[in-house]
């Protein structure tokens, strides 16, 4: 099983190799900052975009691909969860991610009020999704499920700005990218409606 994890891994780096210097971008790591990414896997991906932040957590509901994180990237913290229900307190993060893992949420809504409650003040979210396309089939809806626990819903970059925006957020960046778009949003000053329990 480790192997199937660490081939997932390796060739999921591979289909992305175009785009993730374009999240790393977004994302600006810093030494100042903590960074959670949200579906992160076992975290080969984040660490291509994150390093040289103060911390990097990889938020993650597979426990197969948490221990074999926590075995290969002992710098990463690998926690247990899913993105609707975040197990950190208000504030905790000055960079927030999702790549490719939003579109595996079974309520978009709340996992991006989740993102926006571990947010601190001046933080910053970066997602990377897929373009829509025609659902998987075979092979392919019996890995999204084997390995992402549920086949993907894809959604329009409008329609996950708008979403952002309901939630709190500033849009600032979306782009194009080669198998899907960016967007990354600063939190809003104003106050919002908080969801999502707090440890
Ligand atoms: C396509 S993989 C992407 C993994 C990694 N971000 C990468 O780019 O290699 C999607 C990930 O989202 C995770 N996932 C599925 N449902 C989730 C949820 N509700 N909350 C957080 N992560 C979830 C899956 O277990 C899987 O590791």
């Amino acid at each position: 099983m480790m192997l199937t994890v660490k081939l997932l891994e390796v060739l999921s780096v591979r289909k992305r190799r175009a785009d993730l210097p374009v999240m790393r971008s977004l994302v600006s790591p810093s030494r100042d900052a903590d960074l959670l990414d949200i579906g992160g896997g076992g975290g080969t991906a984040t660490r291509t975009f994150a390093r040289d932040s103060h911390s990097i957590t990889v938020l993650e509901p597979d426990i197969r691909k948490t221990r074999f994180g926590s075995r290969r990237h002992p710098d990463i913290r690998f926690v247990r969860g899913r993105a609707e229900g975040l197990p950190f307190v208000a504030g905790a993060f000055a960079r927030v991610t999702a790549v490719v893992s939003l579109h595996h949420s079974d309520n978009v809504d709340r996992a991006i009020a989740e993102a926006r409650r571990v947010l601190d003040s001046g933080g910053r979210l970066v997602v990377h999704e897929l373009y829509p396309g025609p659902e998987p089939k075979g092979i392919g809806r019996f890995l999204a499920r084997r390995f992402h626990g549920s086949p993907p819903v894809f959604m329009e970059a409008r329609d996950l700005r708008d979403r952002l925006e309901m939630q709190g957020f500033e849009v600032e960046v979306v782009r194009d990218g080669i198998r899907g778009y960016f967007i990354a949003a600063k939190v809003r000053d104003e106050p919002h409606a908080r969801a999502g329990s707090e440890i």
